[in-house]
């Protein structure tokens, strides 16, 4: 039970549609009908700017990092607080890497199919680099250097953001981490890379736009 409402908390926790938002504030608009149709922030950088880019870059990271810090503290509390049997130490030791990992799964599913946009959103690039940095702050540096130094060269955020996914699926398994953190960390990696399909697709037809160019305009 602790471990669902790790998961609730964290999927509504990615749900809160931060660039949609931003969209309605500061234009009226449905970000969704635009650019990319995406709620990220890369998509807002394009409709809408650079401080609301930032703004919504800075919230969905949070966002990621939050769920996790929840699982971590609360669902142990939960656990010990209303169980009739309080969980051993080894209990705990086996379940949390579990219901920590999960909740990142949640988190990016609540950010690319939030509840308050019919099951639409972004595609959980900074909420990933959130539940990283909050998971294991190695794997998200690796992730975001991978990120940073690709974004420097090419200018495609989609690229930058499937080669950091792919960074951080190799660190997980390289570094030291509890098995649920490798079997979570591959499958979130795999999501994001899966939402990035159409990106994927004008990349090999060599139609993906660069920052600071036109936007695509399907999703
Ligand atoms: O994080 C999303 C980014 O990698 C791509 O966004 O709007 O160009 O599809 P977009």
């Amino acid at each position: 039970t602790a471990s669902a409402v790790g998961l609730v908390i964290a999927y509504f926790l990615g749900s809160i549609p931060t660039g949609y938002l931003a969209g309605q504030l500061l234009k009226g608009i449905d970000i969704r009908e635009h650019g990319s149709k995406s709620t990220g922030a890369t998509n807002v950088l394009r409709t809408l700017g650079k401080w609301p880019a930032l703004v919504v870059l800075i919230a969905d990271v949070l966002k990621g990092v939050a769920a996790i810090i929840i699982a971590r503290s609360f669902c142990p509390w939960l656990a010990a607080a209303f169980s009739s049997t309080p969980p051993t130490a080894s209990d705990l030791q086996t379940w949390v890497p579990w219901a920590v990992g999960l909740a990142g799964i949640a988190a990016l599913l609540g950010h690319s199919r939030s509840i308050w946009l019919n099951f639409t959103g972004g595609k959980s690039a900074a909420t990933g680099l959130g539940v990283l940095l909050a998971l294991s702050w190695p794997v998200g540096l690796g992730a975001a250097t991978t990120f940073g130094i690709v974004l420097a060269m090419t200018r495609v955020v989609s690229l930058s953001s499937i080669l950091a996914a792919l960074t951080a699926i190799v660190l997980v398994c390289a570094f030291e981490h509890p098995l649920p953190y490798r079997l979570l960390v591959i499958a979130g990696g795999l999501y994001v890379i899966v939402r990035h399909r159409a990106n994927i697709g004008r990349l090999l037809a060599g139609t993906e736009p660069r920052l600071g160019r036109t936007a695509p305009d399907t999703k």
